[in-house]
């Protein structure tokens, strides 16, 4: 396995590289927007291919990596279900998995530092993001911050993984790089509490200031999603209403990009064939699946995702690659849904 930890020094953040082997596919947690450059980098040393970035909860000191590495790499941006950004191109919640090519993260939901947090255990590690920190643990004091809430994130899911496991946090101010759940158990002053109330009771005497960067990060971490008006400017875009009217059109191929363990999870449009956006180039390529349905019977490709985040990008490159038709839903099954269209399982 591939595993790196990196360091932001402005911020104190720490971002983690995964992958399962070189020349494969690569995941990348808590990405910093001034760091992106440095990622890329030893994402191409390492023979990587970036799919998926992803962010422990919206970030009040830094403005995330997210969308520029969409933007560079045409990776899958990933945030939890309770993160009210603008868009994301997949989201998460408690019990799904998160995986690239030889890894699997299971998906914790551990509000309390924010509403949105959440910690993705992967075998021996737990990403943390600012739940746990070594001898601390986050701030619950804004951004929809609950001390009681973090209190059964961290005594009722995270202490209960086994000692052994090590703990990767998002932040360390003095140095640390890991620790250890038992060790975190036994020597972190804000664990050594008895009660819920005790420990609301700690958190409320903190006192801290406002993180220098809050007023930029938030808003620009709320707006990560992708410019979809701009290919709908461009023409590529129907909305789901007009989606709608398209399906049983024997003229039209619906392609769903998303992942399978989200079709058996939300449903999925009737007729519209699975093609995973991972897959995309090798689908588009002369002798690839959609290339050839799209030549052999002069169908019209129809993408669609969870947001149109992924579907927007998979019509420029279709574009990009002839298909002079394609186009997508705006707004995915999202708006799709919220327009009553239906979904079959
Ligand atoms: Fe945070």
């Amino acid at each position: 396995m591939i595993f790196r930890q990196l360091f932001d020094s402005a911020s104190s953040t720490y971002t983690y590289l995964l992958a399962s082997r070189r020349g494969g596919e690569a995941l990348i947690i808590d990405p910093v927007l001034e760091k992106v450059d440095r990622y890329l980098q030893l994402v191409t040393e390492l023979d990587l291919k970036l799919v998926k970035a992803v962010d422990t909860h919206i970030h009040a000191d830094h403005v995330t990596g997210l969308g520029a590495l969409r933007d560079r790499t045409h990776c899958i941006t990933v945030m939890g279900e309770m993160a009210n950004v603008d868009v994301v191109s997949m989201r998460v919640t408690e019990g799904d998995k998160l995986s690239v090519e030889g890894l699997s993260l299971d998906v914790l939901y551990t509000p309390g530092h924010t509403d949105n947090s959440y910690s993705f255990l992967m075998g021996d590690r737990v990403f943390t993001g600012d739940t746990l920190l070594i001898r601390g643990t986050g701030r619950t004091d804004f951004q929809n911050g609950s001390a009681r809430a973090q209190y059964e994130s961290l005594f009722g899911k995270i202490l209960k993984l086994p000692d052994e496991t090590l703990v990767y946090p998002a932040h360390d101010y003095k140095g640390d790089t890991v620790s250890t759940i038992g060790e975190e158990r036994h020597n972190n002053p804000r664990l050594q509490v008895k009660s819920v109330d005790e420990y609301v009771e700690l958190m409320s005497k903190l006192n801290l200031p406002n993180p220098k960067m809050m007023d930029v990060a938030v808003p620009a971490n709320m707006r990560v999603g992708l410019a979809q008006d701009e290919i709908a400017r461009k023409g590529w875009a129907v909305t789901a209403t007009q989606a709608a009217a398209m399906v049983g059109d024997t003229t039209i191929a619906l392609i769903d990009l998303r992942e399978r363990s989200e079709r058996e999870k939300h449903g999925v449009i009737l007729g519209s064939l699975h093609a995973p956006y991972p897959d995309l180039q090798e689908n588009i390529r002369p002798g690839g699946m959609l290339h050839e349905l799209a030549s052999a019977t002069g169908k019209r490709i129809v993408f669609y995702c969870a947001f149109g985040e992924r579907s927007a990008m998979a019509v420029q490159a279709a574009q990009d690659a002839g298909f002079a038709s394609a186009c997508h839903i705006h707004g995915g099954l999202d708006a799709w849904r919220k327009a009553g269209g239906p979904l079959v399982r």
